[in-house]
């Protein structure tokens, strides 16, 4: 592996957004749901100016961000798992995985763990409908245009249409305009998603 080597440390270890994060785990009740929490975990592993950089990134700092699905390898590796979650590690770090076998560890869609499949197409429909610093949110029909036009390519098309058929529920839920005065949550920048 290239790049940094992995840090296990959490830079913000009292923060609310940590807090979220082990609640959501708590409460996992599936492999997927446990991968999915963990999935960017290897982003401790990115330099501060470039994971929490405010403007787009470059193509090298793209490049060095991408390193954070093994670095994400890494981390959960070092973890005794039960039987039932000894998969969490392959699944959280193959997440930018593509169907056409460009992603960071270069696996073809065949052998990209269904769940990873999942939560790669979940991670990037909430990276571009959520703003960041350097852009507003997308709106559904922009982001389902992606999907669209990536399908097969970068992402399952089954998990597409799935997606697809609870954008409606989304909407409602996650995506719902915030209550006048809320606080958003800060997030890492995402620009592997
Ligand atoms: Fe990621």
């Amino acid at each position: 592996m290239q790049g940094r080597p992995a840090r296990l440390y959490c830079r913000n270890p009292g923060s609310e957004h940590l807090r979220t994060k082990a609640r959501a785990l708590k409460a996992a009740s599936t492999i997927e749901g446990v991968a999915a929490i963990l999935h960017d975990l290897g982003k401790q592993g990115v330099r501060d100016d470039v994971l929490f950089k405010p403007d787009r990134l470059t193509e090298g700092e793209r490049e060095e961000m991408a390193h954070h699905a093994a670095y994400t390898q890494t981390i959960l590796d070092k973890i005794e798992y039960p039987e039932q979650l000894k998969e969490v590690p392959k699944i959280a770090a193959y997440h930018h995985e593509k169907m056409d076998g460009s992603g960071p560890f270069g696996i073809p869609g065949a052998e990209i763990p269904r769940a990873s499949r999942i939560i790669s197409v979940a991670d990037v429909f909430d990276a571009l409908m959520s703003p960041r610093t350097y852009k507003d949110p997308m709106s559904v029909d922009q982001v389902v245009g992606i999907l669209e036009k990536g399908k097969g390519v970068d992402w399952d098309p089954l998990v597409v249409s799935a997606l697809r058929q609870i954008i409606p529920d989304l909407e409602h839920t996650l995506y719902a305009a915030p209550a006048p005065g809320a606080v958003p949550d800060a997030e890492p920048l995402d620009e592997a998603a």
